[in-house]
């Protein structure tokens, strides 16, 4: 079996980023090709922003994993969004493994983050995207070493300076601004995104939003092509559906479709 190396992601292998976490089948779908897209918009601007954002793993010259992550300066602090091994035949070989010792390792040394200074920590909040019989991200850090803060069993740490511990600040997401044209019908606002899903799951959304109400009309924003339409609805990104953002995944369909139904609701009383 060929030998594993780990390399940053550069201008020059970004497109390894973007397809890794999408199923070869799925590579020439239009809704995926468009996620790839949104993601590789992604990945240059932090590759122009900070010189990195994520580390890809190879078998040979074919990619099979990736750690993505990105500095937040204001905390000295390097967050994690994700770590992936796609391939079933790829796990427990040591991949995942050799991805975060890379990551640790490259962080220690100089990078210009944080006035020449180390990180702090590692910090990560984990979520359940394995796939049946594939280890968990949360357990994956755990056993390496990170430690939860305080009683959320997802986000979690690794202290790189001794004795550092991790209070996180309170996330403040952006929050809607609703918009008079967004009554009576439902709002999808997508733009660059980490996570080639992002889209694909919106399109799936919009597939829900229509077997709720198929008569509701649908206007798509591209957050890149009319920023002044995203920025006015507070910048966030996701679905509206008359006037009311949708917080449930839609991989909870049952739930989705129930906040959908609440949402419409919201017009008859308002
Ligand atoms: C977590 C993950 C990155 C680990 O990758 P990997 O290359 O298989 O991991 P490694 O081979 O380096 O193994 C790391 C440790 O986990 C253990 N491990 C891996 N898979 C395991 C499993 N299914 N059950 C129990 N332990 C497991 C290994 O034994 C090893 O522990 P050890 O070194 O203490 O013995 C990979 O399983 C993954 O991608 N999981 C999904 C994560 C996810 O949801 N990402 C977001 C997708 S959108």
């Amino acid at each position: 079996m060929e030998e594993i190396s780990v390399r940053e992601v550069t201008r020059g292998n970004v497109d390894d980023l973007c397809r890794i976490c999408v199923p070869s089948e799925k590579r020439e779908d239009p809704v995926y090709v468009t996620g790839m897209e949104l993601k590789r918009v992604w990945a240059l601007g932090m590759l122009e922003k900070w010189g990195t954002c994520a580390m890809l793993a190879y078998r040979g010259s074919i990619p099979v994993g990736m750690i993505q992550y990105y500095p937040v300066p204001e905390q000295g602090i390097v967050r994690i969004h994700c770590i992936y091994v796609p391939e079933e035949g790829n796990w427990r070989k040591g991949i995942g493994t050799r991805l975060l010792s890379g990551l640790m390792k490259d962080v220690r040394g100089a990078k210009d983050w944080f006035g020449g200074e180390p990180p702090a920590a590692l910090v990560t909040r984990t979520f359940p995207g394995e796939a049946p019989g594939q280890y968990p991200a949360r357990l994956f850090f755990r056993r390496r070493g990170f430690v939860q803060v305080g009683d959320d069993p997802d986000l979690l740490y690794y202290p790189l300076r001794p004795g550092f511990v991790y209070r996180p600040p309170k996330e403040l997401g952006p929050e809607y601004i609703p918009q008079p044209e967004d009554r009576g019908r439902a709002v999808f606002i997508y733009g660059p995104a980490p996570c080639p899903f992002a889209y694909v799951f919106m399109k799936r959304a919009e597939r829900a939003v229509m077997e709720v109400a198929p008569w509701l009309p649908v206007q798509w924003i591209d957050a890149s092509a009319e920023p002044d339409e995203m920025r006015k609805r507070g910048g966030v990104t996701g679905c509206i559906v008359n006037a009311v953002p949708i917080r449930s995944l839609v991989l909870d369909e049952g739930r989705f479709r129930r906040e959908v139904l609440e949402a419409l609701k919201a017009n008859a009383q308002g």
